[in-house]
Parts: structure tokens; C-alpha cells; sequence
């Protein structure tokens, strides 16, 4: 169940699933888990601590999941200094010994899967299919940059015309930031931490802090495998105080972060007014995903995706679809169908293998969305809402929707929740669709739903996007496959899990010796 990345079974939404009676002994295993956690600060040497803080479960905020204790200032400066004096042994150990110690972890967190799905799922309201998914693309992530860090730490030597001896060799930067978002507080948090452990750096994490349970125990696991304490050290609290302390450091190298476009411009600013070396950024941002179907499209196949790809994870994925674009021949079947589609879903307990939809992340997620359904119900026509029981009373739960709009001008950001939106386009209107799309400034997915060649290569050419999906859903990108990652507004790349991305964590040496 866990070892399969191939996406030939799926559920209704196009997540991976095994069989009915793996799924249901690996319930029976997550309900086992059922906390409560706490967490705090990993940081050797630190002698104080911050406000406490206590977790309710996002499904019913009457569950208690756990509590955190944030880091002061004293416990981030301590980690500072303990990042910078760890640095150097961690860099010149052999790139081969490091990623040991990642595929280690991997193994470790392999074999305890129901344990942090069970994590996910109570902190984050996970459902099963998405917490097996994350487990999974957590470990996918720390076999990949171990295999990379292999590949590319050799010393590479330069045949060349000068009758020198030359080499190219690679190295950590030094400290590096880990800010991770709460939509994958087990995938993202280890991936981000994995590349930069890999390249020779040490890391200071901060997981976002809905999500802090999950990343203290993803650090423990980490630390049990065999990276050092002080090489990864862990200071959970707030994007204001730990997050900001932290970036405005000009002992930090670099800083690799996932989140809105806003925090990672504030995070530049802070690097950039340092004195002393430049500090590297590299930050995955927000999107506003298109999915463009034109009249060749198989309906069945695109309402079944373009369901998938808007409300799988609570549409709370940077990939999820936001507009579906579908050509007016055949919209109102599509709509139809999709409508009716909806009503199918469930949306409840995250827990319960029969769920759909979970709850959003918070009262905050919750209240945005619903100021969308409000301005939404003035300006959009609304196609459907799927039903919801009473099992959300004590939640923060948000229907998934979908409305029809004239103009994708009346989207102003992004809605990061279980809202799709709906465009129709004329058989000439392709061009202004696709302008619409790159005017939107964002440039992360994009679906298209068309069996014309001529069509998907016009748009993919055109699409100024960092991963397309032709006929098929637009989410979950596999570790090493399908390099994830977006351009413009949507992040400054290298790709997660792609070829380019752990040479950002480096810095090179070319040396000459004249033989
Ligand atoms: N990597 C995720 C996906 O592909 C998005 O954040 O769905």
C-alpha cells in the first residue's frame, strides 16, 4: 500500500487507494494514534521557553489534539549559534554518509505510517487517502534528495585545453530556514529539510503553526535516524516573531519556504537588508490553477478530474483547480453532471474512510470562504453545494461549491478551499482564455481536457505555468516524475523534487592545479 506510487487505483476524487480491506486494517491502525501530542522547541542548549499552546482537532474543536510550546528569542538566537558552530562537521561529512541517514528516516517513517497519518489527520483534518499520500510523498522526498545528494556530490573533473588538473566541487551554503505551510505539514516540511540536510547544510525548522505537532514529530524521527540535534533543530511559534527573527539573521545562508506570495516577498525583503552575503530564497507561492476543456473533451472524464483536482485535500492544495474553462458545446452537460457529481460527495469526519472532504484548516481559512460564498452569491450563479450533515456542527467546514462567472476578473486571489469556479468560452476564444490565464500573474498548474494534438500543444506552449496535466487531474505530483513547483507569482523555483533543485542548496568550488 505505501511502497505504490502509480496512480491505476483511485477513488471517486483520483486518490490513490489500495484495496477495501488494506484501507480498512490501516484505519483500524490510525485510530490506535490518537494523541494527545505535544511539541516544542528542539533545541540543544535552550533553557526557556514561550507561550504555550493548545491544539483542537480542526473536524471537532471540542477534541483536544495536544499543545505546543513556542520558542522565545533566547531559544532562536541558541539555535542560531548552534546551526552555525554544527555546520561545518555536518558539511565535510561524505554526501554518501548523509544520505544514509535520510533513506534511514525513510525507512523509519515507512514503517510508521499510521502513526503520522493519524498526526495529519487529527491536527490538520487529513483525510485517509490524503494522509496515506503524504506519508508517502514525505518518504518519496527523503529517498529522492539522499539519491541526489549521491549523484551529485562526486567531484567532477573538467577535461579541458589548459594542461591543469580542474575540478568542480559542491557544498552546503551553511544555515538554512525551513518555513513549511500546513497543507502538507508532513511532505513539504520533510522535503524542504531533506534536500538542504542533504547538501551539506543545517537546517532551523519552523512548520506552520497549525501544524506544529506533526513537525516536531517528523524532527524526532529525523533525529532518531541519526542527523544530529544541533545539525536540525526545531522552533515552532509564529511567522512574526520566530519566522522574522530568524530571516533577518545574517548567520542564515538561505531560506526555502512555502506559502503565499505576500510572506515570501517580506521574507526577501528581510534577506535583503542584511549586511554581508546575499541569502538565497527559494519559495513556493500560491496559484490561481486554470483547467481548460474544449468540446473534444470526454465529459464523464472531466467532471471526475475536475472534481478530483478542486476538492480532494479541501481544495487546500497550491495545485488544486480553481476556474475550469469549458468550451460552450458542450457546458451545459458538463455542469450538469458535475452538479450531480457533487451531491455524491461527503464531506465530514476525516477519520472515516467514507469521507470525501474534511474540514478547512481554521476558523481564519473558514471565514475568507465564506466571505467568497457571500460576494459570490451577488455576482456569480451558483451550480451546486454539496450537502453537509451535522457531523460538521463542531468544525470548520466549508461545503464545496462551484459558480459560474463571466470573467476571471471577478476572482481577485486565490480562494484556498473547496470553490471551483466555472468560465464558458466560445471555439474562438481560445487565445483570450490563455491570455486570461498568464494575466492572472500566477503560473503554477494547469489542466487541459482535449483530444485535438494541435489544441494541447498551442496551449501548453503558451501556458506561462510550471506544471500541465493533460487529461487527467492536476494534482499530486510525483517525487522525481512530475518535478513540482511554479513560476511568476507562484515561486521562484528550482522544482521540488526535480533535478535542479538540490543544487540550489549548494555552493560550488572550481579547482585548478597546474600538474
Ligand atoms: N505538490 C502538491 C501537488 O502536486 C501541491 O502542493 O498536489
Amino acid at each position: 500500500l505505501y511502497r505504490s506510487q502509480s496512480h491505476d487505483r483511485s477513488n471517486s476524487m483520483g486518490v490513490n487507494l489500495a484495496n477495501d480491506a488494506q484501507l480498512a486494517a490501516l484505519a483500524e491502525q490510525i485510530r490506535a494514534h490518537a494523541g494527545p501530542w505535544t511539541a516544542g522547541p528542539l533545541v540543544p542548549g535552550a533553557t526557556s521557553s514561550g507561550e504555550t499552546i493548545e491544539v483542537t482537532s480542526p473536524a471537532d474543536r471540542r477534541v483536544r489534539v495536544g499543545q505546543w510550546q513556542a520558542a522565545d528569542t533566547a531559544t532562536v538566537e541558541q539555535a542560531l549559534r548552534n546551526a552555525t558552530d554544527a555546520h561545518a562537521d555536518w558539511n565535510a561529512m561524505p554526501a554518501a554518509s548523509r544520505a544514509a541517514i535520510l533513506e534511514h528516516a525513510a525507512d523509519l517513517l515507512e514503517a510508521r505510517t499510521p502513526e503520522y497519518i493519524a498526526m495529519c489527520t487529527r491536527e490538520a483534518g487529513k483525510t485517509i487517502p490524503d494522509g496515506v499520500a503524504e506519508v508517502r510523498e514525505a518518504v518519496d522526498f527523503l529517498r529522492y534528495y539522499a539519491g541526489e545528494a549521491r549523484r551529485l556530490f562526486i567531484v567532477e573533473a573538467l577535461p579541458g585545453p589548459t594542461g591543469e588538473s580542474n575540478s568542480l566541487q559542491l557544498s552546503g551554503r551553511g544555515v538554512f530556514v525551513c518555513i513549511s505551510p500546513w497543507n502538507f505539514p508532513l511532505a513539504i516540511f520533510a522535503g524542504q529539510i531533506a534536500a538542504a540536510l542533504a547538501a551539506g547544510n543545517t537546517v532551523i525548522a519552523k512548520a506552520a503553526e497549525q501544524t506544529t505537532l506533526v513537525g516536531h514529530a517528523a524532527v524526532k524521527l529525523l533525529h532518531e535516524a541519526g542527523v544530529p540535534d544541533a545539525v536540525l533543530q526545531y522552533v515552532p511559534g509564529d511567522g512574526a516573531s520566530v519566522g522574522a527573527a530568524l530571516t533577518s539573521d545574517a548567520r542564515v545562508a538561505g531560506v526555502v519556504f512555502t506559502g503565499s506570495n505576500a510572506t515570501a516577498l517580506a521574507i526577501n525583503r528581510a534577506l535583503a537588508a542584511r549586511d554581508g552575503a546575499i541569502g538565497t530564497l527559494i519559495a513556493e507561492t500560491g496559484g490561481q490553477n486554470a483547467l481548460i476543456a474544449d468540446s473534444s473533451a470526454l465529459p464523464e472524464q472531466l467532471v471526475k478530474d475536475a472534481l478530483g483536482s478542486a476538492f480532494t485535500s479541501a481544495g487546500q492544495r497550491c495545485s488544486a483547480a480553481r476556474v475550469l474553462f469549458v468550451q460552450d458545446d458542450i457546458a451545459d452537460k458538463v455542469l450538469e453532471m458535475l452538479a450531480g457529481a457533487m451531491q455524491e460527495l461527503t464531506v465530514g469526519d476525516p477519520a472515516l474512510l467514507s469521507t470525501d472532504v474534511g474540514p478547512v484548516i481554521d476558523a481564519d481559512a473558514l471565514r475568507m470562504l465564506d466571505a467568497h460564498a457571500e460576494r459570490m452569491a451577488s455576482e456569480a450563479r451558483l451550480i451546486a453545494t454539496t450537502p453537509v450533515g451535522e457531523a460538521t456542527a463542531h468544525g470548520t467546514f466549508f461545503a464545496p461549491r462551484a459558480w459560474e462567472l463571466q470573467s476571471l476578473s471577478q476572482l481577485q486571489r486565490e480562494n484556498f478551499g473547496p470553490a471551483l469556479h466555472v468560465i464558458r468560452w466560445k471555439a474562438n476564444e481560445l487565445d483570450a482564455v490563455i491570455d486570461a490565464i498568464n494575466n492572472t500573474g500566477y503560473g503554477l498548474t494547469l489542466g487541459i481536457h482535449s483530444r485535438i494534438d494541435e489544441t494541447v500543444e498551442t496551449i501548453t506552449s503558451r501556458a506561462r505555468v510550471g506544471n500541465v496535466y493533460v487529461n487527467r487531474n492536476q494534482i499530486g505530483a510525483v517525487v522525481g516524475v512530475q518535478p513540482f513547483g511554479g513560476q511568476r507569482l507562484s515561486g521562484t523555483g528550482p522544482k521540488a523534487g526535480g533535478s535542479h533543485y538540490l543544487p540550489r542548496f549548494t555552493t560550488e568550488k572550481t579547482v585548478t592545479i597546474n600538474t
